[in-house]
């Protein structure tokens, strides 16, 4: 079968553990076909952010070089996810150009004012990733979620604005470019996570998605189908392996095997008293310690990130989240960290909420080995790029009068979240984020 060049869609996640690279393509039957997958363990990144930018590449170049032999194209460009503890948020109130409304608000309106909200940011040091129109006043009137076919003449949009330290994007996306692969759109980890793992009456009712990754643990809030909340907590599995480290005096390595072998959360799980031996730094004999003593480190540490899971969820921003929303919230754990046994019960018992264990929910259009919690961030990347791409041109026919900066327009490009490629698996189309260049 010949395939269009321009359907082709790759997906990179740079994370804490390992580098992700998935090639997709649009299909008119079923939204998205998968084409191949690689994954590459990384070692220049900690806490989610690029701290070797060489080891980076090498990742990321042996990442992609395995997929290109596997399926036979060259990854020119990719869709990349971000995250670390530099990325922030904040909701901010926007008067949108009344000139350009025609009386009746449009579907382009509401799309224009989450752009124009995204031509507006500006803070030094700092570059936007995401902007999401998440309410609207009409004449004043606060509060309306969906404003298209009411008459107003003036119209403000309430956005929520996720921006990232623009040196940290910059160290990213050159580890990305210095594997010869071009930074198409950057998607923040959690998002992506959340619409391959949530479902769409998850996000409508009010769901939280927590990926718990290797270095750190991302929040994203959802309500009414939109991103309202985002935050990070800097500890995700890294933490775990290197308390079982330290204390046994053992490698990291051999921490983390223990860890996936031995680790529960579950003060009840069975086999506690089994013995374990350990090999010690510099020591020649091997160290006896019971499962149990693994598993009470571990869930010393799964209770201090449940705690924080709290904290979060009870700040402010998401007490406002979670009054709209009331009992039909969903916590929703996904990454490979949140694999640990007994871990999702624990969150449910500390925080006091409906918690389940996320995987892919992607049906027939993703092999089934992918469907595990460590590839919900690439799966949601290659969604958001195979959903809501619109190249630049097809942008200015969507809104031909669009007041925003042309120039930046021309060099960085917008990416544009569009309803129907692939049905109901993504939010409103009222969400942009710059293209690539920083
Ligand atoms: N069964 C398991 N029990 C406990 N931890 C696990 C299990 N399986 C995987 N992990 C942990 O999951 C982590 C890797 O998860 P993931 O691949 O989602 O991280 P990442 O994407 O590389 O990191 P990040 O998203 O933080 O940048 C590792 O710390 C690993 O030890
Ligand atoms: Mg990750």
């Amino acid at each position: 079968m010949q395939i269009d060049m321009k359907d082709i869609v790759a997906a990179i996640d740079v994370g804490t553990t390992k580098v992700c690279t998935l090639v997709g393509r649009r299909s008119d039957e079923q939204g998205m076909e998968v084409l191949g997958y690689s994954t590459v363990k990384n070692t220049g990144m900690k806490k989610g952010v690029v701290f070797d930018v060489d080891a980076t590449t090498s990742a990321i170049r042996d990442s992609v070089n395995a997929i290109e032999k596997n399926i036979g194209y060259k990854v020119k460009s990719a869709f990349v996810g971000v995250t670390g503890s530099h990325i922030q948020f904040e909701n901010r109130r926007e008067n949108i150009q009344t000139g350009n409304l025609k009386g009746v608000v449009t579907g382009e309106d509401t799309t224009r004012a989450a752009i124009e909200v995204s031509y507006k940011f500006e803070a030094p040091g700092r570059q936007m990733i995401h902007a999401n129109a998440i309410g609207f006043a009409l004449d004043g009137e606060e509060g309306i979620r969906n404003p298209v076919g009411m008459h107003t003449t003036q119209l403000e949009v309430e956005a929520h604005l996720v921006s990232g330290d623009a040196d940290q994007i910059g160290r990213l996306k050159k580890a990305v470019e210095s594997a010869g692969v071009k930074v198409e759109g950057l998607v923040l980890q959690p998002i992506a996570s959340g619409f391959s793992v949530l479902t769409t009456e998850e996000r409508e009712n009010g769901a939280v998605i927590i990926d718990i990754g290797g270095g750190t643990s991302d929040i994203v809030g959802f309500r009414s189908g939109n991103v309202a909340y985002t935050g990070v907590i800097p500890i995700g599995g890294y933490q775990f392996t290197n308390d079982i480290a330290t204390t046994f005096n053992t490698t990291f390595e051999t921490a983390e095997s223990l860890k996936i072998e031995h680790a529960s959360a579950d003060y009840q799980a069975g086999a506690l008293h089994d013995e374990i031996s350990v090999p010690v730094i510099g020591r020649d004999s091997l160290l006896k310690i019971h499962r149990l003593e693994i598993c009470q480190l571990v869930r010393e540490r799964a209770l201090e990130l449940g705690r924080m899971i709290r904290i979060k969820l009870e700040s402010e921003q998401f007490g406002d989240l979670e009054s709209d929303t009331t009992s039909d919230m969903t916590i929703v754990l996904t990454g490979g960290a949140s694999n640990l046994p007994g871990f999702t019960d624990l969150v449910r018992r500390t925080v006091g909420v409906n918690v389940r264990h996320g995987v892919p929910q992607l049906g027939e259009m993703v092999p089934e080995d992918l469907k595990e919690p460590i590839y919900s961030t690439v799966l949601g990347i290659l969604l958001s790029g195979v959903n809501e791409w619109v190249s630049d041109s097809e942008f200015k026919e969507i809104i031909p009068d669009a007041n925003v900066d042309t120039q930046l327009m021309e060099s960085d490009g917008v990416m544009q979240r569009l309803l129907g490629r692939i049905g109901n698996l993504v939010p409103k189309p009222i969400s942009v984020a710059r293209k690539g260049r920083v």
